[in-house]
């Protein structure tokens, strides 16, 4: 068990308060009681493959009907195998014909102020005009776009717009630098990247152009670029390969009917961090995951055909993908997309957005919250948040201070809070409480999904028992799974389904409590979780010992008050020149090489880093004193003792 995982569940054991939702809130639940929950979950696993089927007849639009549930081959897995669909066509014609043509389907406000709201039939005509435009560039079914926007209705449009036709998107986060761009598209040979001149950002543009232009000198597979103009901000347009949207779209027709894609035709490529330095592109595919994250939202947040919903997540994430674009839409929602910060051009903006719109519900993550709670709850009570009825979060675990905070002071103690835990990989949320059914516990995901079987396990792969902690597997196939890791399928047997045989490996600890509540443990590799985003400590290293001064580089998370984890990194200089100058230069070479989201909080320079006998660094040594905790823990392997002295002593 990692550091994080032992101090995090001794925190969590003292946590047995039980929140029930409320009388007026299971009124209206779907699933409205834990007796329901469960005979929708028995059935779910008396026979998988038979309720997936049901559901896959009755919740998505087939072209051509699909003939097996599931398969599992030798090229890896199918699911609706022989089907033909279009997750687009699901989430925009499919909402037109049952009547939701004049319903909004997002509501756009940019940080400026500015607005924009688009109906689903408004929504689809965008859709298709995009499209029409791709393929003016020459996208056709297969290849991969590129996108890396800020919160603009034009994202999510490019998205959809993509899976219309059949053109594989990889959406990359607007925090990510010009190699790291570079990076995702070499390894996806993206030919497109769809971009804007900036975003707002804190007032303030972000050049988005401008990082895409650096990055494009390194991508030699890309071969056109198309800029929303959003900022104005002057930028160069190359001749031949700078396409404005604007020109692009103001040509196009209007209709472009929704290719019949085969189930299992690639949907999306999103990069995520891994345990080594090279972040893996992982891949979903079409009806699976149309199906799975339609049917999570709908049971996850009681969904409800006059909810105004709003996720502040960015685009550039799972969260994202799932829960701001394909989930919601393929139920016919109400979207909110926010552009910008939480604190511009007040640290009241939430709530005042949600006043305004009239939200009726919230996902957002614990690092917000935990800003939120330090920010003052003045800002929260100049606002009327009546209409809220359900809360989520997402993206790591939640202190019950936090959960507390949110229930009482956002939730005036009558919206239920679901605690969402899922990943990348699982395309969709896996456990969480069905809020009408299921009394919560501060910093408990409580229960999984229909169909998701969470296994906790030991080293050796044997289960464990109840209120031990161990590695948690999921021990039955899922439609939102992941189908691989782009370009490496070695890596993604060898990670996900090679260490425990027959079960998927998430690479997170949890316990079971005799409630049959799971508590999420935290990490079992080396992956930190800052601001609810995920970065491998090997790719913070890696990046600090491309520098030439750099000779070595240890990256550990420590806990943060606000970010849950903060990065702290140690560093060997080649020469004497350590100082304050070198400590900056490093910082700006993280921040060019992954991006801002990477800088670490703490950098420090020590003449060597504690190592075995063997030469791995002790990286467990390094947390305890990154936390400013005495190195209590085993020390006989240490090579040499005196380098864990000299790093406290530089700490003092
Ligand atoms: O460690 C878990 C943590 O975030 C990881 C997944 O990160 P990512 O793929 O970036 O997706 C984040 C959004 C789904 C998980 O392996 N995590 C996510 N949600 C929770 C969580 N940890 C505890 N509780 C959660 N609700």
């Amino acid at each position: 068990m990692t550091a994080e995982g032992s101090s995090q569940i001794d925190n969590v054991m003292q946590e047995s308060r039980l929140f029930p939702p409320t009388p007026e809130f299971v009124a209206k639940a779907k699933i409205n009681s834990a007796d329901a929950y469960q005979t929708l979950y028995d059935a779910s696993i008396q026979d998988t493959e038979a309720f997936w089927g049901k559901l896959a007849e009755e919740e998505l639009h087939w072209f051509r009907p699909f003939e097996t549930v599931y398969e599992k081959t030798e090229n890896g897995v199918g699911w609706f195998v022989e089907g033909q669909t279009n997750i687009s066509y699901n989430c925009l014609d499919a909402q037109i014909e049952a009547g939701r043509g004049d319903k909004v389907a997002f509501i756009w406000e940019g940080e400026p102020g500015d607005h924009r709201q688009l109906t689903y039939r408004e929504l689809h005509r965008e859709v298709c005009r995009m499209a029409n435009g791709l393929k003016k560039l020459g996208i056709e079914q297969g290849d991969r776009v590129s996108i890396y926007m800020p919160m603009t209705p034009e994202l999510p449009v490019a998205m959809l717009a993509c899976a219309r036709i059949g053109a594989i998107h990889s959406v990359i986060f607007g925090g990510f630098s010009a190699e790291a761009i570079a990076e995702r598209n070499n390894d996806a040979e993206a030919k497109l990247i769809i971009t804007a001149d900036g975003g707002w950002r804190r007032g303030k543009v972000l050049p988005l152009k401008n990082i895409v232009d650096q990055a494009l000198s390194k991508s030699p597979s890309i071969e056109s670029c198309l800029v929303l103009r959003r900022t104005e901000n002057d930028i160069q347009m190359q001749a031949g390969r700078d396409v404005w949207m604007h020109d692009l779209l103001d040509e196009v027709d209007e209709d472009c009917p929704a290719t019949p894609l085969d189930a299992e035709t690639p949907l999306f490529i999103l990069y995520t961090s891994g345990s080594t330095g090279k972040p893996k592109g992982i891949k979903h595919t079409t009806a699976g995951y149309s199906l799975y994250t339609k049917m999570s939202f709908k049971w996850v947040f009681d969904y409800q055909e006059d909810d105004i919903y709003w996720c502040t997540a960015d685009c550039g994430w799972i969260t994202g993908h799932s829960y701001m674009v394909y989930g919601p839409l393929a139920n016919g929602a109400t979207v909110l997309l926010y552009e910008g910060a939480p604190n511009h051009p007040a640290e009241d903006r939430f709530w005042d957005i949600v006043e305004r719109h009239k939200v009726t519900i919230l996902y957002t993550a614990p690092t917000a919250i935990r800003a939120f709670i330090k920010w003052g709850d003045e800002h929260v009570e100049k606002h009327d948040l009546s209409t809220l009825r359900l809360l989520g979060t997402v993206g790591e675990g939640i202190n019950p201070e936090a959960w507390i905070w949110y229930h009482e002071k956002i939730g005036a103690e009558r919206c239920p809070i679901v605690d969402t835990w899922w990943q990348t990989e699982t395309g969709g949320i896996m456990m969480s409480p069905l809020p009408g059914a299921i009394p919560t516990k501060p910093g408990s995901c409580t229960k999984p999904l229909p169909g998701i079987i969470p296994t906790i396990v030991d080293e050796e792969g044997n289960p464990v028992d109840t209120n031990h902690g161990g590695m948690l597997c999921i021990s039955k196939p899922w439609p939102g799974m992941l189908r691989g890791i782009w370009g490496d399928e070695a890596r993604h047997q060898e990670q996900y389904w090679s260490k425990v045989p027959g079960m998927y490996l998430t690479g997170d600890n949890a316990r079971l409590d005799n409630d049959g509540y799971y508590w999420i443990m935290g990490r079992i590799d080396d992956v930190i979780n800052v601001s609810g985003h995920r970065l491998s400590t090997i790719e913070v290293e890696s990046a600090l010992v491309s520098h030439p001064k750099v000779a070595e580089a240890a990256a550990v998370g420590r806990p943060d008050e606000i970010k849950g984890q903060a990065i702290a990194v140690f560093v060997t200089a080649k020469d004497a020149e350590a100082g304050d100058e070198l400590r900056q230069e490093l910082k700006l070479h993280v921040r060019k090489e992954i991006g801002a989201l990477a800088v670490p909080d703490d950098l420090r320079f020590t003449a060597a880093l504690p190592k075995t006998r063997s030469g791995k660094i002790m990286r467990r040594l390094l947390r305890d004193i990154a936390a400013g905790k005495e190195a209590t823990g085993d020390t006989t392997t240490l090579e040499d003792f005196s380098v864990l002295a000299q790093l406290r002593q530089d700490d003092e």
